[in-house]
């Protein structure tokens, strides 16, 4: 019965990732009680800042939510008292070795487990996983780190960078994570499968026309040309979050809701895919233009772009899964940035009525006949059906509408009201709704053999 503690290392502390998102979510955690009783936040990065330096840079990005603000001052105060920070090089065992001095102190004897959380580019991972590994270990709880992507550029440098960290590191212990994945309506999407009979007996090639998994951004790489030039949209966005999300919703009814059954069925998925042919798939890069009267640049003329960049910042594909469920149904994937409209979406497209009675009443455009179900993942998040409707009165006019569930208008307030319960599961999924703002996005963490939600991010509280 040895008291324990965890210790949570954001490796790259002082950088943008970590000050909008990472530090606010740990207090987000710490304010729903979330976070275990001894914990302690390390920042370690080359900047040179003191403790009380962290806690002030921190302290700006920490928000409560509007209906929390009673103690929300006092609570962000006990937060940064466990705030500490320990500046030192990416490739300096030594410099570890004193983190690992400091963390001791702070463990106090308890059995300790240590999570490094890297909030850094990609080219350094190995060197950081080196060091804390050798020297910043715990010596008697686990240890764990948290990477993401660009988890390498392709299958033989992703293996690669995975052959370096198992030098250092046991497969469990590493946890590659996609933040889409913690997203509201992308851990629905298998409650609205698997826990309601309507829609389960239509997930097929039998019902389902095609399906459009859209992400678009209305601004364009803003300082960011650096990193993304790299990669472009296809590794930014479409092999890891809308691939993720296509998984979810191709596979088949996992053996339980453990993470290896649903790792096991997304495999499948994958593995059945054809491979995508080049003239299936359409790229673009944005040019300048105008929006609102103001001038946007182009995307080589964002300084961080090296000229005459081709790298695609718009992507369009369409992908098959040769399964007898799918068979002959496109997956048509989208994303771009500097678009019209920010939004994450699911489209499914559902098939024409067989010898539709009302087939006059849609002239020769069938396809507006046709259902449609809209997972809407951002902004504000829905889900809803496009269905015929008739028009109240006289006469036989039809009109297409929306079954709707907005999230905004319906399940904040009657979750919260419902869940009152005293099982940790229920408090959990009240923590997690009530995390919601105008935007919240969450991470959920996966290794080979286990998939769990650590942490939670909002981005922004209301
Ligand atoms: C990141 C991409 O993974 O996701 C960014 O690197 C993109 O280019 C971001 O802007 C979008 O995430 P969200 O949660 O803001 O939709």
């Amino acid at each position: 019965n040895v008291e324990s503690s965890v210790s949570i290392t954001v490796v790259g502390a002082s950088g943008d990732l970590a000050k909008k998102k990472i530090f606010p979510a740990l207090f987000a955690l710490y304010y729903e009680d979330c976070l275990p009783k001894n914990f302690i936040v390390f920042g370690y990065a080359r900047t040179k800042m003191n403790d009380e330096e962290l806690r002030n840079m921190i302290s700006k990005t920490l928000t409560c939510r509007i209906d929390r603000r009673e103690n929300c001052e006092d609570k962000m105060e006990q937060f940064l008292q466990r705030c500490f920070y320990h500046s030192g090089q990416y490739d300096s065992e030594e410099h570890f070795a004193e983190l690992d001095k400091k963390m001791k102190m702070k463990e106090d004897g308890k059995l300790a487990h240590r999570l490094f959380y890297l909030s850094i580019p990609p080219n350094i991972f190995v060197n950081v996983v080196k060091c804390a590994s050798l020297r910043a270990s715990s010596a008697n709880g686990w240890t764990r780190v948290i990477v993401e992507k660009p988890f390498g550029r392709d299958s033989e440098s992703s293996g690669e960078l995975t052959r370096c960290l198992k030098q250092y590191l046991a497969e469990d212990q590493i946890f590659r994570i996609d933040h889409y994945l913690g997203k509201e309506l992308v851990e629905n999407l298998s409650v609205l499968r698997f826990s309601n009979l309507v829609f389960e007996p239509l997930w097929s090639r039998s019902y389902i026309r095609n399906v459009q998994l859209i992400f678009s951004e209305d601004f364009g790489t803003e300082g960011r040309g650096g990193y993304f030039d790299n990669y472009g949209i296809i590794r930014d966005i479409m092999q890891n979050h809308l691939l993720q999300i296509l998984a979810l919703f191709a596979m088949e009814t996992p053996v339980s809701l453990d993470a290896e059954d649903i790792r096991n069925e997304k495999v499948k998925v994958l593995r059945s895919m054809r491979p995508l042919l080049l003239e299936d798939v359409v790229v673009g890069q944005y040019k300048g233009h105008s929006k609102g009267g103001k001038l946007l640049p182009a995307y080589t003329d964002d300084p961080t772009v090296p000229k005459g960049s081709v790298t695609p910042t718009f992507a369009a594909a369409a992908l098959f899964i040769d399964n007898a469920r799918w068979d002959g149904v496109p997956f048509l994937m989208k994303a771009g940035k500097a678009l019209y409209t920010r939004r994450a979406e699911i489209r499914v497209q559902f098939r024409h009525v067989p010898g539709n009675l009302y087939r006059r009443n849609f002239g020769t455009d069938l396809d507006k006949a046709t259902n449609e179900l809209v997972l809407r993942v951002q902004p504000d998040e829905a889900i809803y059906l496009k269905i015929n409707n008739k028009i109240p009165g006289l006469g036989m006019r039809l009109d297409r509408s929306d079954l709707n569930l907005l999230y905004r208008a319906r399940i904040v307030c009657s979750y919260m009201k419902t869940f009152n319960s005293k099982q940790q599961h229920n408090q959990l999924m009240i923590t997690k709704l009530k995390l919601w703002g105008k935007r919240r996005t969450g991470i959920l963490l996966t290794n080979y053999n286990n998939t769990r939600i650590l942490l939670h991010l909002h981005n922004e509280a209301i």
